[in-house]
């Protein structure tokens, strides 16, 4: 019988490393959080779509698929955009959605750079595809999910979190290869070492759609080309953007093709079971890079990162796309609190409000509850 009604659930998710590498071609190394965004769906006949948040509960939205197709979104609120952006991508590629309720409630904190529009876009994306388009792929959802984000948000992002919420397994990190789609899970099993990944949310909101994530693109498409590639994934020796006049493309260039370098390294540690303590210095190393050389962090995410280092944190750096949002340090499990207390000290000391913080163990990706 085919499905009309149900409960799906897609996660938000931590970056351990390769930032701002997936729309240069590059690597990345995610890993999927507990928490996420739960979709309770059910079809209907008559071409309405009707949208609630809990977390909007003021957002009542009543629309109809014929609206979304002549452009009825204006005075739409901005997260509405991404569920919509999905359904009109599904009737793009010719998957009708003859009408749907949905009703969303997040788990994972908004705005803290931890992919909650990701979880959003897969959660709705996976239920259409229950309810009305089972033919659709998991590499299809991952496309129309990023779409929606691309084309009805208009943030040029590109696959790391769709992918994340689709293809993460628990108890792994996903080594994805952005140009080839090839995706692997890789052990990372921190409890047996000991260890624990603390994600602080520095509360300061990353704001990638004020322009900044557009410009770096662009620097990197500008640099690629002048140094006759087509991605930057092509190059693999940091010296090679020296030959760059621009300063600034200059240290774009050196970030991307340092950083994918950090992943495949992480990622051949990882695989080989050593100690994961040993990653530590090349996630703090990932952070200097995307601080001085992409210049996409922050004063609070600097300050998570510096006090987390001085209270024996092996490695520590923003994730994500930066500008805030959270920042990720790789602790021994009973030093947990005394890092998160030496972190709230400092934000305190200088005049921020204390992070909030948890520990991530890897979770499962986007499932039907
Ligand atoms: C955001 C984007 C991703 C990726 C990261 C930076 O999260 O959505 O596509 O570019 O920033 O790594």
């Amino acid at each position: 019988m085919a499905t009309t009604a149900g409960r799906w659930w897609a996660p938000g998710r931590v970056n351990l490393i390769g930032e701002h590498t997936d729309y240069n071609e590059g690597y990345v190394l995610p890993l999927a959080l507990p928490l996420g965004m739960t979709c309770t769906a059910s079809a209907r006949p008559d071409g309405m779509v009707r949208l609630r948040s809990r977390q909007a509960p003021l957002d009542e939205i009543d629309t109809t698929t014929a609206a979304l197709a002549t452009g009825g979104w204006s005075g739409l609120p901005g997260w509405t955009h991404y569920p919509l952006g999905v359904i009109r991508e599904f009737e793009r590629r010719g998957h009708e959605i003859p009408g749907v309720d949905l009703a969303l409630d997040a788990t994972v904190p908004i705005g803290a750079g931890l992919s909650s529009s990701a979880a959003l876009s897969c959660a709705v994306a996976i239920a259409l595809r229950d309810l009305f388009a089972r033919s659709v792929t998991d590499a299809e959802i991952i496309d129309i999910a990023r779409t929606a984000e691309n084309v009805y948000v208009g943030v040029p992002t590109g696959i790391l979190d769709q992918s994340a919420a689709m293809l993460c397994t628990a108890g792994h990190v996903l080594f994805l290869d952005t140009r080839t789609g090839a995706a692997e899970q890789i052990p990372f099993d921190l409890d047996a070492a000991g260890l624990s990944l603390l994600v602080l949310d520095t509360g300061s909101p990353h704001h990638l759609r004020d322009g900044e994530y557009a410009r770096r693109r662009a620097e990197c498409a500008a640099a690629a080309a002048r140094l006759g590639v087509a991605f930057l994934r092509d190059l693999t020796d940091a010296a090679v953007a020296d030959r760059l006049a621009d300063p600034v493309l200059r240290r774009r260039a050196r970030h991307v093709i340092t950083e994918n370098a950090r992943v495949l390294q992480i990622a051949e540690q990882l695989r080989a079971g050593v100690d994961p303590r040993g990653i530590g210095p090349i996630l703090t190393a990932g952070h200097a890079s995307l601080r001085d050389d992409f210049e996409v962090s922050a004063t609070p995410l600097d300050i998570a990162v510096e006090a987390a280092l001085a209270a024996d944190a092996y490695g520590a750096r923003m994730t994500g796309g930066g500008f805030g949002g959270s920042v990720i340090a790789l602790v021994d499990r009973d030093r947990v609190d005394a890092v998160r207390e030496a972190v709230r000290e400092a934000f305190v000391d200088k005049g921020f409000d204390a992070p909030r913080d948890f520990t991530v163990t890897p979770s499962v990706g986007a499932h039907r509850l």
